[in-house]
């Protein structure tokens, strides 16, 4: 395995892999690897032949009142299991590379971007889809993995790739989650042992919601209530948004339908946290 910081040694590496005629699968992460990540990276292995993983904590999609100065760095931890899972490359660029002095151009997609997590953090998807956008032109892959987990994220990076004839193929894997059902997350390590019991309200209204529609409830403002009605159970959990919206505009339903996305997000003390089902 090799870690490659500049986008002339990891353009140099791909290049090679596409001459030789091998799929190249990538994975982006901010690093802080959970088995999330490595199901991706899994994935990623069952489908193509050659593995790229990025590790970059990308400054552009916090906001100023946000982690990125506390986000967890764990490099020595993640290079060994991305080396155990045979990934052969992980890019690692510093800020100023990915972003050289007096960089000024960004990608906007307008409209899903202000939508669910874009609606509380304010350019939090124009710098995600401003690094993913340049990820894709440094690594050029055949196949993207991304989780379900960020659904909104998925949502936009869908329109970019689509709108911007990115030139692979997006793959969404499903969200993995502790036996208990709380969702994994990078963020999960920042709990104290009572908000980590608390974190659980938001797998239970999602379900809660999930049993109510398989009992036949179709309509959103009844589906929301029930999911509401399990977040009271943590008084401390604050609801961020829970959303019954399409998956594709993030726009919300009146009446939900197979397919629908779920979405809830909830400050768990100062730790937001973020899952979300289809029905
Ligand atoms: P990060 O939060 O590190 O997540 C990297 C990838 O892992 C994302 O596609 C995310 O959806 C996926 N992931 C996280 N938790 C998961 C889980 N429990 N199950 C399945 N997949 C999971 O998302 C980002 O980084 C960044 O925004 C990035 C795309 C790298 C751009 O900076």
């Amino acid at each position: 395995m090799r870690v490659l910081s500049t986008v002339r040694d990891m353009r140099a590496a791909s290049r090679q892999v596409r001459q030789s005629g091998q799929a190249l699968g990538f994975v982006p992460t901010m690093g802080a690897l959970h088995a999330g990540h490595i199901a991706l990276v899994r994935a990623a292995r069952a489908q193509c032949d050659v593995i790229a993983a990025s590790i970059f904590v990308n400054p552009t999609q916090f906001g100023p009142n946000e982690d990125f100065a506390k986000y967890p760095r764990t490099f020595d931890q993640d290079r060994a299991l991305l080396e155990a899972e045979g990934v052969a490359f992980i890019f690692a660029p510093t800020p100023e590379e990915m972003y050289p002095s007096g960089a000024s151009t960004f990608v906007e997609v307008e409209g899903i971007s202000d939508r669910l997590d874009g609606a509380s953090r304010p350019g939090h998807f124009r710098g995600v889809a401003t690094v993913v956008a340049n990820l894709f032109h440094i690594v050029a892959p055949d196949k993207a993995f991304f989780g379900q987990k960020d659904a909104a994220q998925v949502a936009v990076l869908r329109r970019m790739v689509r709108d911007l004839n990115f030139d692979l193929e997006l793959i969404v894997c499903p969200t993995i989650r502790e036996p208990d059902g709380l969702a994994l997350s990078s963020r999960n390590r920042y709990l104290s042992a009572p908000e980590r019991a608390q974190a659980l309200v938001l797998s239970r209204a999602l379900n809660a919601i999930s049993a109510a529609y398989r009992a036949g409830q179709t309509n959103v403002t009844r589906l929301l209530d029930a999911g509401r009605a399990a977040m009271a159970a943590e008084p401390e959990v604050r609801i961020d948004y829970l959303a019954i919206v399409d998956p594709d505009t993030l726009l919300p339903l009146d009446d939900a339908a197979p397919g629908a996305l779920v979405a809830v997000a909830a400050y768990v003390g100062s730790t937001r946290l973020i899952d979300n089902i289809i029905l």
